[in-house]
């Protein structure tokens, strides 16, 4: 299927674009990366801590007597390999290479046949400095140039799903400390035309990390992370090695590639589509939201949140669900969760009077745990937890069951656990003990489903993002900082690449819809100055649209557009994620890329085939930049395509290698926002459809939910809320018309555009929306 695009591809844009992946792999343990036949990366020595000395094959301290071939069958098929035995003493461990036959990917397996008594450091338990390292290395690279190419490199780190920590920069011996250890994540490197290596932990994600050991420049070793004080016999560390022409096609492989291994993907797509908080237009409390630890004057938080629904009534703002953050628990030690239930103070009456006063299903926010937690057997209560000088980890699975269960009766639907990496990183036992941290997600994750509750991750370290792909209810995760704390919290672009490849919805979080809402005292002095960018971004997202406006002061018509009449979120099909060319520019300065943000979506509507619509954001851009058709990552129908300017259907332009989209003027008071249609034939006529007016989505697949191609004429089913209206823009052999339907009780209309007519039905032929996390494709150059 692949291979098949690809020529198709070569074909049109006359450019070699398929990436050769081999190795070039010694008897005597090393192994050199190539693509397209060049060195892009060349290993350095293997080395494992055993007994708390470190030892090198460098050296020869490291003693491998053999390499052995052999093939075997694991989740991508079938795989030759050559594995060498590592000796010390009695101590064995085995490293393998795989190899497939199909895919563009080389597994690196470390197995600890005998198991390690001590493997870390000696030095370790005074200078917690081993905790960022790894106890033993296998795949270990140096940071240099490629052999005839310059490297970048993209590497995730931090909270927030590793967007907080993330660096971008060139990869050579020049390269300063990346993001590593317990905060790091996957680890990209790309040359300037998009080429992508990628390297990820496969599996044992809460126990596996990277080292970049002896910078500027160095080595980064891939390995179990440094803290773990043993491993036990047959323990199998996986870190999978891909390549792809493009960065974000090598994400979404990446993607495609830990979801074989985790097996959840059928079950989490279910759950992030039937999640109410990403399906709705909801209300949050979030840091950065009016009402954060701020309520109406003179008022409890109960009254002031049955005082949003009130206004919201009145507004016809159809919110669906609440957002209750930090506030309303119990605090103890280290301002931990003490008990997660509400203070008689914020809700006098309990979270259900709010519940059943607005009907509206609630998410709430959960910090770390306090080491006086009213629920640790160490404090009296009735489970078992993990201490810590400063936190405290649940390692109970009834402990989960009885949270979840107990938050059901006040309408929990979305549990959103918040400080993740001040839980793992202040936790020793998190960062010792190789089971205890997917125990603890798991357990949480597990308790979750059985409650038919879904989970947001925030703060988030990249290794709770891969942790997630194995937990079906972890439907999002928080994609930037706090909207109160960072100005450009909004630039999730490149951690929504991530998040995409995980199979989560990344969350922008909460915003202002108008720039002016006085009297908090907490942020006497903010201002909004872009509402309409905030809301584009949460609405491109496919995560959480969800505004923390003062009573009276949202913008009602601009908030509209992210929904129908009934606040449903008219979404693209894929998040909006960062161009290959912003990426690039910013690891090569002197590329000619695009100097700001440049982002790229899609709609898929299903039919009798599938038909995609594009959508592409530019915003805080320093200077103007022409981007031709094949520099984007949109499918080679859109290489000859018609590009439409926000509300502007009649100023449709071709797009295409003679008409470049000029990006002028795109910044983030004025940012740009076009659509693309593929020119569809239909008989005689040609049509490129913009879709609905006045919706930053305007081919969404929960609007049209069907495309009827006939010999003649193309009909769209449209589906929408009695006496709502849509107005449909396209243009017909050249010429621009608009198409106005108005839903009768039926909520289902078939417009056809060749007649220019609506018809209302009764029986609505649905097809079940299956919201897909297919690739993209591929990039010309
Ligand atoms: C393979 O690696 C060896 C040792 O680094 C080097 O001498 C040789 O040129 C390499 N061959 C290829 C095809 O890269
Ligand atoms: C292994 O290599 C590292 C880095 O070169 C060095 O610091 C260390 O001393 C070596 N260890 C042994 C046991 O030789
Ligand atoms: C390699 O060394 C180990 C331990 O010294 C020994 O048991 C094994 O037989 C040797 N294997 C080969 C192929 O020489
Ligand atoms: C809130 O209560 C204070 C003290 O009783 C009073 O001075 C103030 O006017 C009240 N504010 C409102 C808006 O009711
Ligand atoms: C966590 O609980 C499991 C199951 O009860 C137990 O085997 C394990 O030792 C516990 N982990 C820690 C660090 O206490
Ligand atoms: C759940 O509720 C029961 C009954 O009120 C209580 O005994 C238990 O401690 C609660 N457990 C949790 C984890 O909230
Ligand atoms: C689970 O929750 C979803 C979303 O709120 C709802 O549509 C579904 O009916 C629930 N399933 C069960 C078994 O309660
Ligand atoms: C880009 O964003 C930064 C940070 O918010 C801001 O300071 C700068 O003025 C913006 N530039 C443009 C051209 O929008
Ligand atoms: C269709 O609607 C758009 C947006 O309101 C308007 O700019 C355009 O002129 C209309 N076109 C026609 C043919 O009425």
């Amino acid at each position: 299927m692949l291979l098949l695009y690809l020529t198709t591809v070569l074909l049109l844009v006359q450019e070699s674009l398929a990436v050769e992946l081999n190795l070039n792999i010694s008897t005597s343990g090393y192994y050199n990366v190539n693509l397209n036949f060049f060195r892009w990366l060349q290993s350095a020595p293997t080395y494992f801590i055993v007994d708390g000395t470190r030892y090198n094959l460098s050296d020869k301290s490291l003693y491998s007597n053999a390499s052995y071939g052999g093939n075997g069958v694991d989740e991508f098929g079938f795989y030759q390999s050559i594995r060498y035995r590592y000796y010390v003493g009695k101590t064995i461990i085995d490293c393998s290479i795989n190899t497939y036959d199909t895919g563009n990917h080389i597994v690196f397996e470390q197995k600890f046949v005998t198991g390690v008594t001590n493997s870390r450091p000696q030095s370790c338990s005074g200078d917690l400095h081993c905790y960022q390292q790894t106890t033993g290395t296998f795949p270990s690279f140096y940071l240099k140039k490629g052999q005839v190419k310059n490297l970048g490199y993209l590497n995730f780190g931090g909270s927030m799903l590793g967007n907080s920590e993330v660096q971008t920069g060139q990869w050579d011996t020049t390269t300063a400390d990346l993001t590593d250890g317990m905060g790091g994540g996957p680890i990209a490197i790309f040359d300037e035309m998009g080429n992508t290596v990628i390297i990820s932990p496969l599996d044992n994600f809460m126990s596996s990390s990277f080292w970049h050991e002896d910078h500027p420049g160095g080595r980064i070793n891939f390995g179990v992370m440094g803290g773990a004080k043993s491993i036990p016999a047959n323990y199998r560390q996986r870190f999978i090695l891909l390549a792809s022409s493009s960065i974000n096609q090598a994400f979404q492989d990446l993607g495609k590639a830990l979801r074989k291994v985790s097996g959840a993907s059928p079950k989490k797509e279910f759950y992030r589509q039937n999640d109410v908080t990403l399906k709705y237009l909801g209300y949050w409390t979030d840091n950065g939201a009016y009402y954060y630890y701020n309520t109406e004057a003179n008022k409890t938080y109960e009254q002031t949140m049955k005082d949003v629904f009130d206004y919201a009534q009145r507004e016809k703002i159809p919110y669906r669900y609440l957002q209750l953050d930090s506030w309303w628990y119990y605090k103890g030690f280290g301002e931990g969760v003490k008990e997660w239930t509400a203070r008689p103070e914020v809700f006098p009456h309990g979270i259900q009077s709010v519940q059943q006063y607005t009907r509206w299903p609630m998410g709430a926010h959960n910090k770390y745990w306090s080491v006086d937690n009213v629920y640790a057997k160490q404090n009296g209560g009735k489970y078992n937890f993990v201490m810590s000088p400063i936190v405290a980890v649940p390692n109970d699975t009834s402990f989960w069951y009885d949270l979840m269960k107990n938050a059901t009766s006040w309408g929990l639907k979305m549990y959103e656990q918040d400080w993740l990496n001040i839980e793992t990183l202040f936790s020793h036992d998190l960062a010792e003990d190789l089971s205890l941290g997917e125990r603890w997600l798991t357990e949480m994750g597990n308790a979750a489903e059985f409650n038919n509750i879904t989970i947001q991750y925030c703060m988030s370290l990249p290794r709770h993002g891969l942790m997630s792909t194995k937990i079906p209810v972890v439907t999002q995760a928080r994609a930037s900082e706090d909207y109160h704390v960072q100005e450009d919290q909004w630039k999730i672009g490149v951690s929504s690449m991530f998040a995409y490849a995980l199979g989560l919805a990344p969350s922008k979080d909460t915003f202002w819809t108008s720039t002016i809402q006085n009297g908090n005292p907490k942020y006497p002095k903010k201002q909004e100055l872009w509402p309409a960018l905030q809301t584009v971004v949460a609405t491109l997202s496919m995560g959480p649209v969800g505004p923390g406006d003062m009573i009276g002061a949202t913008n009602k018509d601009l908030l509209m557009r992210c929904c129908n009449m009934e606040g449903l979120i008219l979404k693209p099909s894929r998040p909006a994620t960062a161009m290959d060319l912003q990426i690039i520019k910013a690891a090569f300065p002197d590329f000619n890329g695009p100097d700001g943000q440049v982002w790229t979506s899609l709609s898929e509507i299903y039919g009798d085939k599938t038909t995609q619509f594009g959508i592409l954001l530019a915003a805080n851009m320093s200077k103007p930049y022409k981007l031709r058709a094949y520099q984007t990552e949109f499918p080679y129908q859109f290489y000859d395509s018609i590009v439409f300017p926000y509300n502007k259907p009649e100023a449709a332009m071709p797009f295409n290698g003679k008409y470049p989209l000029n990006l002028n003027g795109c910044t983030s008071d004025q940012f740009c926002l076009f659509y693309l249609s593929p020119i569809i034939i239909v008989g005689q006529h040609t049509i490129a459809i913009y879709g609905e007016h006045d919706k930053f989505v305007p081919m969404s697949p929960q609007r049209v939910t069907d495309i009827i191609y006939t010999e003649d004429d193309m009909v769209l089913q449209l589906v929408g809320v009695p006496s709502e209206k849509v107005v449909v823009s396209y243009l017909l052999d050249g010429m621009q018309k608009n198409v106005t339907t108005v839903f009768s009780t039926s909520r289902t209309a078939h417009i056809s555009l060749v007649l220019g007519k609506t018809k209302h039905v009764t029986i609505a032929h649905q097809r079940p929306f299956t919201g897909s996390f297919n690739g993209f494709g591929k990039r010309g150059v």
